[in-house]
């Protein structure tokens, strides 16, 4: 997915919009570009642009002195149709330069509307799905910039969150949305657009989130909102719950070694406010779900991608174990095309941090449609999956602003504890195990604390490993999920190939890959499997295999144990993937790595 960036006041616009790049430059940095009305509203000063492949600092190097101007849109890309290039970044024009576009989506008809135009004479400079929208907006003879756009729109197939300069009108912006997202900004006599809050926050807290199917018309001093049909609709303000401060480094060198050691204050948050200490239960406002409704649930199914799938892996063991109600979880982006059975005594529940992926908002739009009930996990309030679904419960991490998902992935998983203790408590789950749970919950924050305190020595174990060609990972049952989510941050930032096996599977024909060059990475809690993953150990050291334990005491059969502090076995899990967080951030730094913004990928992934 993209950023956008939009301004319409009174300051001068390039600085404001290429510091907002910088804060969105998380969500797709292989282009950048910016578009400007020279000489600001009301003046037809024409439009002037700026391009460039590359980070937002190479933007910024191209932008010419005197590039001034009070109005305009600006664009960091992360490519779907069309190389890297100065020629594929935002944004796009039309054949006279007069139109502006910058856009986040895919346009799923733009060959065919390419071939449409290109019959009519329209020469293409990029080889982007964009482009298509420029030309279609610049050819419209419609009276105003809203109908030019709504005509070009309504000739487009697929998902898009756009900004749209005009040359002939000089004092608006025109946004849309529709699958991807866009968050209007209002301030003093001027007037924001972006496609994430973090471009808006050191500027306003006053913001309004589009809707799918909704546009707005930007100046100065007035906004207004309306549908792609023209009819105008009514948008409250929402106020941003998270500080300006909270985007910032703070002194790190990395926002992933500042969000990993969040963590500790991060959890409180989750927490903070949700424990029933009286009926040894917890509080989610939100939920929607009332004790009634929630024993008639036969099953769980838990949806998300990457990160998201494997916290919701988590979750199922942990509704499973202490509510005893069968769940499962499932790649969203598999789900939603597998035209699934949906069962109506089934809770559905959608993980997300971002809660704009849109494989697993497709997910959820297809289980809505079929009469679903669906639960959000969700970390950014109001985003679309949050809007979507029928309610659920905010992770409060904060804002992540790294690629790879850390203090999310924790508190999505303590938020599934909560919910499954909630659940359990309305069944059978006892006073006694409620209580337990609860402790437990609370002594995380604390024992995170220690794990941190670990980092010196896990530095010194990535080193080794740094040189590894391939990397295994292996749990059983509750230490499962956390080899996959370890084995998916080293790849990320690592780019080193690492694969995540049930350790019961690793005799089954993976154990062929174990070689001292293929070092493996054993989860071991100490509960009643500790036995059978030990066996596992021995059959790797038999093959020469070199063994990184993270358990809760020396295993004499591993090259080196990572000892972490025990709390309740189905809340360890929680805790023995934050050293693992560290050893991809550790064997990352150790190679050089770009660590928050690793090639290829992007921060939310909201095309398909
Ligand atoms: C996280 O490390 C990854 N960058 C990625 O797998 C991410 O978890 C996935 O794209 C889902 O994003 P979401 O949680 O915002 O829906």
């Amino acid at each position: 997915m993209c950023g956008i960036v939009g301004y319409i006041g009174k300051r001068d616009v390039a600085p404001l919009l290429l510091e907002g790049l910088q804060r969105l430059e998380y969500r797709g940095y292989d282009s950048a570009g910016i578009a400007i009305h020279a000489n600001g509203p009301g003046r037809a000063g024409g439009l002037r642009t700026a391009k460039a492949k590359g980070r937002v600092r190479e933007l910024e190097e191209r932008v010419p002195a005197r590039f001034n101007g009070t109005t305009g849109i600006a664009h960091t890309r992360w490519a779907t149709h069309g190389a890297p290039s100065d020629e594929n970044a935002h944004p796009h024009q039309d054949a006279e330069g007069r139109v502006a576009v910058v856009h986040n989506g895919i346009i799923d008809n733009a060959s065919e509307l390419r071939a449409r135009l290109t019959a009519e004479g329209v020469v293409f400079t990029s080889e982007t799905d964009t482009e298509v929208l420029a030309h279609l907006i610049g050819r419209s003879t419609a009276g105003s910039l809203e109908e030019r756009v709504r005509e070009a729109l309504r000739l487009v197939e697929g998902t898009y969150g756009i900004a749209v300069l005009h040359a002939d009108f000089t004092d608006r912006i025109v946004v849309a949305r529709n699958g991807s997202p866009v968050v209007l900004g209002i301030g003093e006599h001027e007037m924001f657009v972006a496609s994430d809050v973090a471009a808006l926050v050191s500027h306003t807290r006053q913001v309004i989130t589009l809707d799918d199917g909704e546009m707005a018309t930007l100046k100065a001093d007035d906004y207004r909102t309306y549908t792609t049909e023209g009819s105008r609709t009514t948008a409250s303000p929402t106020t941003v719950e998270w500080e300006a401060e909270s985007y910032d480094m703070a002194g790190h060198d990395t926002y992933m070694h500042k969000e990993i050691t969040e963590q500790a204050d991060a959890v409180d948050r989750v927490l903070r406010g949700r424990i029933d200490d009286r009926f040894a239960t917890v509080h989610l406002g939100g939920l929607n779900l009332d004790a009634r409704e929630a024993r008639s649930v036969r099953r769980v199914k838990i949806l998300g991608c990457g990160s998201a799938y494997h916290a919701g892996l988590i979750g199922a063991q942990l509704v499973e174990e202490l509510a005893r109600i069968p769940a499962d979880a499932e790649p969203a982006s598999e789900f939603r095309y597998r035209n699934a059975v949906v069962d109506p005594d089934t809770l559905y529940i959608a993980v997300s941090q971002s809660g704009e992926t849109y494989d697993t908002l497709a997910a959820v739009q297809e289980l809505k449609r079929k009469g679903a009930r669906v639960l959000g996990v969700v970390n950014v309030v109001g985003s679309a999956i949050a809007r979507e679904t029928d309610g659920g419960v905010y992770v409060h991490a904060g804002p992540e602003i790294c690629v790879v998902s850390t203090k999310c992935f924790t508190n999505t998983a303590v938020a599934f504890a909560l919910l499954a203790l909630h659940l359990g408590r309305i069944r059978d789950l006892s006073v006694a195990d409620g209580k337990r749970i609860i402790s437990g919950l609370r002594r995380l924050p604390e024992q995170i604390g220690e794990i941190m305190k670990l980092e010196p020595e896990i530095r010194k174990v990535a080193a080794e490993y740094a040189e590894a060609k391939s990397m295994m990972f292996v749990g059983r049952v509750r230490g499962y999920p956390v080899a996959l989510e370890a084995s998916l941050k080293l790849k990320e930032i690592s780019y080193i190939h690492a694969e995540a096996y049930p350790a019961s599977e690793l005799k089954h024909g993976p154990l062929a890959l174990i070689e001292p060059a293929v070092p493996t990475v054993a989860v071991l809690p100490e509960d009643e499997l500790i036995d059978k993953n030990r066996a596992t150990l021995e059959e790797i050291k038999a093959r020469s295999g070199r063994i990184l334990a993270v358990a809760h005491g020396e295993q004499e059969q591993a090259d080196h144990t990572i000892v972490v502090p025990r709390n309740e076995v189905e809340l360890d899990p929680i805790l023995m993937g934050i050293p693992l967080q560290l050893l991809a951030y550790h064997t990352a730094l150790a190679l050089g790595r770009d660590i928050d913004k690793p090639r290829n990928l992007a921060k939310s992934v909201t095309v398909e």
